[in-house]
């Protein structure tokens, strides 16, 4: 036993300790953050896992460096790729994973304040997270609109037009510039949302941070604004962000499926989560 680190500290620096943490009634605030890691099981691949991730594989779409793809200047010159994989990534062809399923648990025992999301594909909503209870950071697929005069454009035209993997333009025949869906590249402003719920953090206590590689700003500072004497837990492949650097972190390295999983069991919820992941 690590006799510098004060017993308590020590408690809460494992699953169980969080699950005692929980079940004292210390959290009922739970702000979580979520990256793309949290939907590789459902069959979306990351952004940047060696291999697997997007990034690595986008090299047949001729980019001049990946993140191109989501950048805002090279889709107004090139929509191609962006297009041909909106084709792969748009919502309606996956499922929720049992960490989707396991934050709406946290929302249905009244423990959720706030999630926080880099993801576009929507599976927090589809798990039965409510809209109120969710910051889409980096936007979605949800609606889109042309990017020269912003004039919307139909979610049943855009349906077709993905799927046909055409690239759509605006209906005003005076503009006809691009239409882009609101997922936010590289050069846009994040949504007003992000902003105005960026005290959430500090008003947690507890937050749990799954499946992100935390690189992208100003997402990435989030977890800097949860409170000192606030856990903040990681559920992740690899250390990210600094976290564990607090004498209250928790670091749960490994698939966020078997995490939030051993969470559960150790909250007594596993059943429950079961039962509400398979009515996905
Ligand atoms: N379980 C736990 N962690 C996982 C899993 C998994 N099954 N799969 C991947 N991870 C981890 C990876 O190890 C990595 O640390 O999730 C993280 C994914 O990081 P990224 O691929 O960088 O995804 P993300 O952090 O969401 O990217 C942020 O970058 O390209 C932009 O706007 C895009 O929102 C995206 C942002």
């Amino acid at each position: 036993v690590d006799e510098t680190v004060p017993p308590e500290t020590l408690e809460t620096r494992t699953i169980d300790g969080v699950a005692r943490y929980i079940k004292d009634g210390k959290a009922k605030r739970i702000v979580v953050m979520t990256g793309a890691g949290i939907s590789t099981s459902a069959g979306i691949p990351d952004f940047r896992s060696p291999d697997t991730g997007l990034y690595a594989n986008l090299a047949r779409l001729n980019l001049p460096y990946a993140e191109a793809v989501f950048d805002i200047s090279y889709f107004r010159g090139n929509p191609y790729p962006f297009y041909t994989l909106a084709h792969e990534l748009y919502p309606g062809k996956y499922r929720p994973t049992i960490t989707h399923s396991f934050i709406s648990l946290l929302e249905k025992k009244e423990l959720l304040h706030m999630l926080f999301t880099q993801n576009i594909d929507c599976l927090e909503r589809e798990a039965g997270v409510p809209g109120h209870k969710i910051v889409e950071a980096h936007g979605s697929f949800a609606a889109q609109r042309c990017i020269e005069c912003k004039r919307p454009y139909p979610d049943e035209d855009m349906k077709e037009m993905i799927k046909t993997k055409d690239v759509p333009h605006c209906q005003d025949e005076s503009c006809l510039g691009l239409v882009k869906p609101d997922i936010v590249f590289f050069g846009e402003q994040l949504p007003e949302s992000f902003f105005k719920n960026r005290t959430k953090p500090a008003e947690a206590d507890l937050a749990i941070i799954m499946g992100t590689s935390l690189t992208v700003q100003p997402f990435a500072s989030l977890p800097q604004f949860v409170g000192e004497g606030t856990p903040r837990v990681l559920i992740n492949l690899e250390r990210v962000g600094g976290i564990g650097s607090r004498s209250d972190d928790v670091v749960i390295l490994g698939n966020c499926d078997d995490g939030v999983r051993k969470l559960a069991e150790a909250c007594g919820w596993l059943e429950e989560l079961e039962e509400m992941w398979a009515k996905t």
